[in-house]
């Protein structure tokens, strides 16, 4: 059976790793969470006494630092070195320093090998940053997702405080915007819509909605390349 890719990119809380990983349920494809490989990295560092702003302290530790993602009912569990990260490196401030590390050469290389081989191998559907434009720049499917940065922010608030962590409204905000600057403006392969991505904006759209709006334009894509 012919492999097929599926590029997710857009900025933080667009709505990416929800719609990710219907998209991967409805079509059978493996559901790969790129943005949670950079926060297995820069969790790793801050629990190991590092600096996710400085590439030496970051690059000093690369070499120790072992990521498998795995599929399971729907669910994707992250293991770094063995452990379960899965729900540690969901807090903001392993949010800002994955942000930090996807900055450095060294972490994308490292990344980009094991993402490109993944692909490679099977079907999926990778949401990210630089998907489209960079890891997999054949991807028969690319879809590039927006939201207002306050909606943004506000879809990610009701996620944390779900999950009972103690954040407000400004301090999202100011992290989403954090973020967009730091991994829109970075060096190497920066987020950015590829030119042959479907460009698709949640603002006024309820989550079932965008689900329904991404599927759509998947299938359209997936029957034009049969
Ligand atoms: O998708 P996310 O919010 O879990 O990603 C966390 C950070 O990881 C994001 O702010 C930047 C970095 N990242 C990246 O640089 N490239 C990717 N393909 C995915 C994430």
């Amino acid at each position: 059976m012919k492999i097929i890719n599926i590029a997710i990119d857009g900025p933080a809380g667009a709505g990416k790793s929800t719609i990710s990983k219907e998209i991967s349920k409805e079509m059978h494809y493996l559901y790969i969470d790129t943005g949670a490989m950079f926060r297995a990295v820069a969790y790793y560092v801050l629990s190991h006494g590092g600096d996710t702003e400085s590439s030496k302290s970051v690059n000093s530790m690369l070499d120790d630092i072992d990521i498998d993602l795995r599929q399971k009912d729907g669910a994707i569990t992250v293991y770094l070195n063995g452990e379960d990260v899965s729900s540690l490196i969901r807090t903001p401030e392993v949010s800002r320093g994955a942000s930090d590390v996807g900055t450095i050469p060294e972490v994308r290389e490292k990344l980009l090998q094991m993402q490109r081989k993944i692909a490679s191998e099977q079907s999926v559907v990778m949401d990210g940053r630089d998907i489209g434009s960079h890891v997999l720049p054949n991807a028969q499917v690319k879809i590039f997702l927006t939201a207002d940065v306050a909606i943004r922010a506000r879809r990610r608030l009701a996620e944390l405080v779900q999950k009972g962590e103690n954040v407000t409204f400004d301090e999202v905000l100011k992290d989403m915007k954090f973020r967009d600057k730091n991994d829109s403006e970075r060096a190497i392969a920066p987020l950015c819509k590829a030119d042959d991505a479907i460009e698709i904006d949640t603002t006024h759209l309820t989550l079932p909605q965008s689900i329904e709006a991404v599927k759509k334009a998947v299938k359209d894509k997936i029957k034009k390349i049969k």
